[in-house]
């Protein structure tokens, strides 16, 4: 049995990330991501366009005082974020168990990876988790492929070897 890419990617995290990192979950969805980050670090600020996922997710963290919700494309979160952060989280492709027509898109992820990397610490961390299987999908892996063969070095990838249009997770380092 493969172990869930969203296992992987959380355990990569689980190896590095400290208490008073900042985090930021550029797709929070379900809120599942934003919940793990906010469990270990000092803040997590975290976009999505739906309302939908924006009350999941606050139900899924309820209790917590250290996320920020943006109901925002993640392709504009120069304009609310101000500081430099330690670590980026994307989970592409579109909210489970709701719309599916309403993805993530080559183009505002492009641009907000290229966002993400303007904001990330020396030695900050880039996770991008890319959905191939959808329509649409391969387009966008084509994009986010684009941006990881041009910044830095991709340390880890993660995919599942027996499914066809599997998800593939990448982990990149901005180490200058
Ligand atoms: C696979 S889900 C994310 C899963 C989530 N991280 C979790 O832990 O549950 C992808 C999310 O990306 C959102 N999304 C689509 N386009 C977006 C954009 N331009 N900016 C931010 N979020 C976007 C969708 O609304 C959807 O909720």
């Amino acid at each position: 049995m493969e172990e869930n890419i969203n296992t992987v990617t959380h355990n990569w995290l689980k190896e590095e990330i400290k208490k008073d990192w900042i985090c930021v979950d550029a797709t929070m969805g379900r809120g599942n991501d934003t919940y793990f980050l906010a469990k270990r670090c000092q803040k997590v600020i975290a976009f999505d366009i739906q309302q939908e996922a924006l009350n999941a997710t606050q139900k899924r963290c309820d209790g917590f005082n250290n996320i920020q919700l943006h109901l925002l494309s993640h392709d504009k979160m120069e304009e609310v974020i101000k500081e430099k952060v330690d670590c980026i989280l994307f989970n592409l492709g579109y909210l489970p168990h709701f719309d599916p027509s309403v993805i993530t898109k080559p183009k505002t992820t492009s641009n907000a990876l290229i966002a993400s990397w303007n904001l990330l610490k020396k030695n900050g961390i880039l996770i991008i988790v890319s959905y191939i299987g959808h329509p649409g999908g391969q387009e966008e892996h084509e994009a986010v492929k684009q941006f990881v063969n041009t910044h830095s070095r991709c340390i880890k990838t993660y995919t599942y070897q027996t499914k066809e249009n599997a998800p593939i997770a990448y982990y990149l380092k901005k180490e200058s």
